[in-house]
């Protein structure tokens, strides 16, 4: 019951996802939560107040002027007595009111007039997602304190359309609520961590690049699992499609050495996971126009060179953080490669996986990992990469104790 006791005022407005919201209730009153929900018009356009007063158990508040919900507990009353407010799904309208101190239906009053931590799940198309007026707003309400949840990636709910924007799913907002409410275990409070993520794409000209399979995600979760046992961390991502984790310092790069200088920037630390799937090499020569064809001289030449390693030069950098982490993306002789690395690049642990295409592993959500250490080799179970994360960042925290 981790929830026990907990007051949520559940805010629902008007989105397909409204559906969720259902199971969201259900969930969160499994863990032992009381559920107090607030509905838009929008959302009761979508789902009904009595099914949702049924899985709730009590009153739905819907209107601002009603004397009944007022003489009940009134909207300043119902923004206050809460331990915090869920916004699921939260729509780009919903947003942009409450980023900009809207106060005109029974939802966006109490979500302006409260004191509460507030919990965010956004719902929507991705267009809406991504176009600047939300991006804006989502920037306004992080600054303002507001914490998020989602949105993931995949099929949009009215179909045809994939992207950003999907709610997260129930059991995420309450794993991120548990998250808010429990002060939490917080092993690694005080200490600064760093972590690379994704692909490095290294440009052949201005339209084009050399790229790999890597999704960032493995790089993402792990980012989020220090975080949540309370280190600073700056996140050094590629270009993935993933959104940011939260409570994340987040830096984009395109490039090896951009992501380089990146993490050289972010020394002093007392962590390193190196998880990034770094290009070995760029193109030699940079192009600055568009390589054209030539006819009758066929493809041109690509001379490449070395980039940077990373986790090499961390590994053996004067400002050494005291836990330096690698990856080993292997296809054969995981644990020969392993040790090699571990070794030859200074790191304290090399997680090795077996990424050979079967395996599912370059791309996918589960891993299957082997710890490499200078005192033997310890095999994972397969995890999904959130296990995998959680328990490296308990591995992390156990040696820095
Ligand atoms: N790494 C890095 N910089 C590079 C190459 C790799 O920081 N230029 C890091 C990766 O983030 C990972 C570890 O080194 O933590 C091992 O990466 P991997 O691609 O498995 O090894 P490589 O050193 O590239 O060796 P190879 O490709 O020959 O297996």
């Amino acid at each position: 019951m981790s929830l026990a006791g907990k007051r949520i005022l559940l805010v629902i407005s008007g989105g397909i996802a409204a559906y969720k919201s259902l199971d969201l209730i259900r969930r969160l009153r499994e863990r032992g939560a009381q559920v107090r929900p607030v509905m838009t018009a929008g959302a009761r356009e979508f789902v009904t107040p009595l099914a949702v007063g049924a899985l709730s158990s009590g009153h739905v508040y819907t209107d601002l002027f009603s004397r009944e919900d007022e003489q009940d507990v009134g909207h300043i009353r119902l923004a206050r007595d809460c331990d915090l407010i869920i916004v699921a799904p939260a729509t780009a309208d919903l947003m942009a009111k409450m980023a900009n101190g809207l106060a005109e239906d029974l939802a966006s009053t109490v979500l302006l007039a409260t004191d509460r931590p507030v919990l965010v799940a956004p719902a929507m198309n991705p267009k809406m997602w991504s176009h600047a007026a939300t991006r804006r707003n989502v920037e306004t309400l992080r600054r303002d304190g507001l914490s998020f949840v989602g949105p993931n990636a995949g099929e949009m709910a009215e179909g045809g359309e994939a992207g950003l924007g999907r709610m997260a799913e129930p059991l995420e907002i309450v794993a991120a609520a548990e998250d808010l409410l429990d002060g939490g275990r917080k092993p690694l409070a005080g200490r600064r961590a760093v972590v690379t993520s994704g692909p490095t794409h290294e440009p052949i000209d201005p339209v084009r690049y050399i790229a790999n399979r890597s999704s960032g995600r493995q790089g993402h979760a792990i980012a989020a699992a220090l975080a949540k046992l309370g280190a600073d961390v700056t996140l050094v991502s590629g270009p993935v499609t993933l959104p940011d984790p939260r409570g994340v310092k987040v830096i984009k790069v395109e490039r090896a050495e951009e992501m380089l200088a990146a993490v050289l920037g972010a020394l002093p630390a007392d962590i390193a996971v190196m998880v990034a799937a770094v290009a070995d090499w760029r193109v030699a020569t940079e192009n600055t126009e568009k390589i054209k064809k030539t006819p009758g001289e066929g493809p041109p030449p690509l001379m490449l060179a070395e980039n940077p390693d990373i986790l090499k030069t961390i590994g053996h950098h004067a400002q050494r953080p005291k836990v330096v982490v690698g990856f080993a993306a292997e296809t054969q002789d995981v644990e020969d490669n392993g040790r090699v690395k571990l070794r030859k690049k200074g790191a304290d642990l090399i997680v090795a996986n077996d990424v050979s295409p079967e395996t599912g592993i370059m791309g996918g959500t589960r891993n299957s990992v082997k710890l490499i250490t200078a005192a033997g080799i310890e095999e994972w179970p397969d995890l999904s990469k959130d296990e995998v994360a959680g328990r490296l960042a308990g591995w992390i925290a156990e040696r820095l104790s």
